[in-house]
């Protein structure tokens, strides 16, 4: 008799247990895993390395929240129709959620065309498509930043260092020649950060002349080759040098340094980004000042929307503009904050 009642209760703890595991089971079933698929206009471009490393450690953490995540990345190469194939490609792979960073941010119609027919959302990041575009559909998102504010926010640290130094103007003629290197032609950040900058110098009552405005593509390489020819034609004339990105200031300031011109004779320089190197030079002093551009909170948004929409929750915690853009805060950095900057990095 004892024994057959203990032969119960042991039959019974072990159905409960069955059903503890099956409904564990379940439990793990529900939270779909999370395949991304990402592809970026030109991965050699120093602040989209950061900022997709930033997004690898956000996705690393969702994975701790017993969610599997994989993320397959590619690089477009400055290449449209590479991009098109690369995001038939990680749709064919299996990718439930696209990050497209485009190379043309006027031409995402066929891959809006590929992510709807195989009902895939896209998160834009960083490259702006224009409204029209972003309204083909209605999982289209795009994560990025203010033009403007970052422009505004170089134009007002550039006139507070204007205004506390008057060897700035060092030629004293109460204007401060200054020349522009500017990003990509077409690119959302390019024409409107300069002309935010210069605006607010403005307003600020720097009496401004323009030297020259040179393109080079975001890129250090090609800013330190205008800025060569542009100190050619001007000599030591230029006081200060407006960057719309921190590599491009770099660029600049690589050009005095190969001329060897002294300190001395040296114009002031301001980027934006706070990229490592650029968080660096802002340390050494040979970036004035720089604009954060936030790579982490852009990556974390990212991270959440892309899990949020694809486990179809978790939505309502992202604050969306106009239901589909969400804009980070850029800050201002200076030597006496850097330090704050710096330890936001990995
Ligand atoms: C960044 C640049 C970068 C560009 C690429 C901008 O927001 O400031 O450093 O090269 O995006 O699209
Ligand atoms: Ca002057």
């Amino acid at each position: 008799m004892e024994r057959r009642r203990l032969g119960a209760v042991v039959t019974a703890v072990f159905i409960a247990m069955q059903l503890l595991c099956a409904c564990e089971k379940l439990g793990t079933e529900t939270k779909e895993p999370v395949h991304v698929g990402l592809t970026c206009y030109n991965q050699s471009d120093t602040f989209l390395e950061q900022m997709i490393e930033c997004f690898r450690e956000e996705l690393e953490e969702l994975e701790h929240d017993a969610t599997e995540v994989t993320i397959t990345i590619r690089d477009a190469c400055g290449s449209q129709r590479t991009q098109n194939d690369q995001v038939k490609e990680l749709i064919d792979a299996g990718c439930n959620v696209l990050c497209v960073n485009l190379v043309d941010r006027a031409d995402p119609s066929e891959i809006i065309d590929l992510a709807r027919e195989a009902d895939v959302p896209i998160i834009f990041f960083n490259r702006e498509p224009v409204a029209e575009d972003l309204m083909q559909w209605d999982r289209l998102y795009y994560v990025g930043a203010h033009a403007e504010q970052s422009g505004m926010m170089q134009g007002a640290l550039a006139a507070d260092v204007i205004e506390a130094d008057s060897r700035i103007d060092r030629n004293r003629d109460g204007k401060i020649q200054y020349v522009i290197l500017e990003g990509e032609p077409g690119h959302q950040d390019a024409i409107i950060r300069t002309e935010d900058a210069v605006d607010t110098l403005i307003n600020r009552g720097v009496m401004l002349e323009k030297l020259s405005c040179g393109i080079a593509n975001w890129n250090r390489a090609q800013a330190q080759n205008r800025m060569m020819q542009m100190i050619s034609e001007y000599q030591n004339r230029i006081e200060l040098v407006l960057a719309n990105n921190d590599d491009m200031a770099l660029g600049a300031v690589d050009a005095y340094k190969k001329l060897n011109y002294t300190e001395s004779a040296l114009p002031v320089f301001f980027g934006i980004d706070g990229t490592d190197v650029g968080l660096q030079a802002v340390v050494d002093g040979e970036l004035s000042a720089t604009v954060y551009n936030d790579k982490e909170g852009q990556a974390q948004v990212m991270a959440k929307l892309a899990d949020a929409l694809v486990s179809g929750k978790g939505m309502d915690g992202i604050a969306l503009e106009r239901g589909r853009y969400v804009y980070v805060p850029y800050a201002k950095v200076t030597v006496e904050n850097v330090g704050e900057f710096l330890r936001r990095q990995y």
